[in-house]
């Protein structure tokens, strides 16, 4: 067989995939170990055909697959890889640009600066930002904090009791001091002392709780004491590309840097982060290193001196293709489809008075939980989960097991929202 007849089978297997991922249990019903347990020990001696690998992904590999492209996902972050941007994966893969600096790859330089730009039109933030794509929110967090250190000299990091655990990660891996600070009403409380600080992080759509921070009064806290602010709208930022939903962009346009996922809620398959800066040259300070090998007669842009890694992967290439596939109008719909469709289960639990709604429904996340014991409604979600139709995961509040619908991948209907309730109420 050739690359091409091999091509062809791989992207029928991806289409069947796709057509067929909805009639498969969400949550993989296999054992730890049991994958492990059918796979060889040690590689193969002779070469087997590429057929050989895709029948294994039917036998092996499939059945011990967690669904994230199936329409009864809700669990942490509902995500979508969509066509143009796993064809985008495929073009990046086949030209394997590593962007060590712009010589080594012009294309993947100059694409990413425009389409993380476009990015940054879609969504009304600030003309003049720098930004650049990273891997993951954890390494674009990861990067600010870095930045805000070195521009600051201060090693104090403050977040939400609420903020993500990549705050405390990134804090725990530079040997920064972490500081959580109370939340009231799911919003990071201000009254903290900063003369120390390094920087604030804000969050803008909590993975519990898509709760909002006081952005603008962080931020005017922070710059008034010389900290840094890093926005963490992983999730939630994405949903600015609709006008009704930049209220909780509010103050953004103060922030030093910003982290927004489109792997998240753009269409894009993992991974892609996008992190912007209000400051790019202090923060190309804090990571510019350019050895002997390195250096080019251009005196041009190198993308690695934004961020920890060299080599850079050609991410852009999918970010562009599901832009031009899509449109914004596209995004938009299908941004609006995905609240409307949280809306309906909000409502469908709202009317129940045997659930409750623990938080307001934001965006395309429902935290609620029924009105019996925390472990009674933590064996519901096992069950629901084991029962392989739909897949929730849960969070805590105040203490109490409480549960998450999000909903986010776009072959999810209302008839699947109507089935989540009733697997939860059966
Ligand atoms: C608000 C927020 N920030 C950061 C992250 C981490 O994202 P990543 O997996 O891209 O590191 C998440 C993940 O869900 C998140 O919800």
């Amino acid at each position: 067989m050739t690359f091409r007849d091999d091509g062809y089978a791989a992207i029928d297997w991806a289409a069947r995939s796709l057509e067929t991922v909805g009639e498969l249990p969400v949550l993989a019903q296999v054992e730890p170990g049991e994958l492990s347990a059918k796979l060889p020990a040690s590689p193969p001696e002779e070469a087997e055909p590429f057929a050989a690998v895709l029948r294994d992904m039917d036998e092996l590999i499939l059945p011990a697959m967690t669904h994230w492209q199936h329409p009864r996902f809700f669990a942490y972050f509902a995500v979508t890889a969509s066509e143009p941007g796993i064809l985008g994966e495929l073009l990046a893969a086949a030209t394997n640009q590593v962007a060590l600096h712009w010589r080594a790859s012009p294309a993947s330089t100059e694409l990413e600066l425009r389409v993380v730009d476009w990015v940054r039109q879609l969504l009304g933030l600030p003309d003049g930002w720098h930004g650049h794509i990273e891997d993951t929110a954890s390494t674009s967090t990861l990067a600010a904090l870095i930045a805000a250190r070195h521009v600051t000299g201060r090693n104090v990091v403050v977040c939400s009791e609420h903020a993500h655990s990549s705050v405390e990660k990134g804090a725990r891996m530079l040997g920064m001091e972490l500081r959580k600070q109370p939340a009231v009403e799911l919003a990071m409380t201000t009254d903290f002392p900063l003369d120390d600080v390094a920087c604030v992080v804000a969050t803008v759509g909590t993975t519990s709780f898509a709760s909002v921070d006081p952005v603008r009064e962080l931020a005017a806290r922070a710059h008034a004491a010389g900290a840094w602010l890093h926005v963490d709208a992983a999730y939630a930022g994405s949903a600015w590309i609709c006008e009704e939903e930049r209220w909780s962009q509010d103050g953004v346009e103060l922030a030093d840097s910003l982290v927004v996922n489109p792997h998240k809620w753009l269409m894009l398959p993992m991974d892609c982060s996008l992190l912007w800066t209000s400051r790019p040259d202090e923060f190309r300070e804090a990571f510019s290193l350019v050895p002997e090998y390195l250096r080019t007669p251009e005196d041009v842009y190198a993308l690695s001196e934004y961020g920890p890694a060299l080599g850079r992967r050609f991410r852009s290439l999918k970010l562009w293709a599901v832009l031009r596939c899509y449109g914004a109008e596209q995004l938009r719909a299908v941004q609006r489809e995905h609240i409307r469709l949280a809306r309906v289960f909000a409502r469908l639990v709202e009317d129940d008075p045997g659930w409750e709604l623990v938080a307001p429904q934001r965006l395309s996340l429902v935290v609620f939980r029924k009105n019996v014991s925390d472990e009674e409604n933590e064996q519901l979600v096992e069950r629901a989960n084991r029962s392989g139709e739909i897949f929730l995961s849960h969070t805590k509040l105040d203490g109490r097991y409480v549960i998450r619908l999000a909903v986010g991948n776009t072959r999810t209907t209302e008839a699947d929202i109507h089935q989540a309730w009733e697997v939860l109420n059966r």
